[in-house]
């Protein structure tokens, strides 16, 4: 957050992507202002709205069912748009693209995108990142940054126990009870299958790429 300035009582903010809000209840605590955690699922709306109750942040912390290639929002309504784990959905480049235009003058955008840390990779897990062709290291995303309309304010890679254990460890009993519930279907088995090998290769590759902020203020 302290890359971030000018955020107020009266600001306007959007985690596009924001899931059931675990982030969204961390930034709601640390900045001021108004949030609207969009998303696709409505029962991730569901939970996030219980959980803005929990955290007593019904006034200011607010879910709603969207999607992020059509945003319910006004041009230049939005002080900050920050989004963890999710702009791939869309693609790093269009989004800071399409978003863009709702974001104030001098106002910021915060997200996250997983990225290569070195100029060439091991065979084997350049491979697997073909899922998702947009993986590039951090000076090509901070260029896209640039070239969308922004300042890169700050780009910073998020500590590995940000996959290993708040993503893969979590994931262990959830498989196990998702498993049990689908035993002998095969597309259930499959997706665990994908999964385990993900959390596999990150094991062994783990020095080779990550998730990293990107901070970047729109001029
Ligand atoms: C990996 S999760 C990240 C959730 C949360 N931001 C976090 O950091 O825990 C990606 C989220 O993007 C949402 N999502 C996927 N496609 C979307 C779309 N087109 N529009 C809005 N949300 C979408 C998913 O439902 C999911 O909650």
């Amino acid at each position: 957050m302290s890359f971030i300035d000018g955020l107020t009582k009266e600001s306007q903010i959007a985690d596009i992507g924001c899931g059931t809000g675990g982030q969204t209840m961390v930034l709601g605590k640390q900045a001021p202002g108004s949030i609207t955690g969009i998303d696709l699922f409505p029962r991730f709306i569901e939970l996030f709205n219980q959980n803005a109750l929990e955290a007593g942040l019904t006034e200011r912390v607010k879910g709603l069912v969207g999607t992020m290639e059509n945003l319910p929002f006004e041009e230049e309504e939005l002080d900050l748009i920050w989004s963890e784990g999710a702009i791939y959905n869309i693609g790093f480049k269009r989004g800071l693209e399409e978003w863009r235009k709702f974001i104030k003058p001098g106002g910021y955008i915060a997200v996250t995108e997983a990225v290569w840390f070195t100029e060439k990779q091991p065979e084997e897990i350049s491979t697997f990142w073909q899922a998702y062709p947009e993986i590039d290291t951090i000076p090509v995303k901070v260029t896209q940054m640039q070239a969308a309309g922004y300042l890169p304010v700050a780009a910073f890679i998020l500590p590995k126990d940000c996959w290993t254990d708040h993503f893969f460890k979590p994931q262990v009993t959830a498989q196990e009870l998702f498993l049990k519930k689908y035993r002998g279907n095969s597309t259930a088995e499959d997706l665990i299958a994908y999964l385990k090998h993900e959390a596999v290769l990150y094991d062994k590759y783990g020095d080779f790429y990550g998730y990293t902020f990107f901070i970047g203020k729109k001029i």
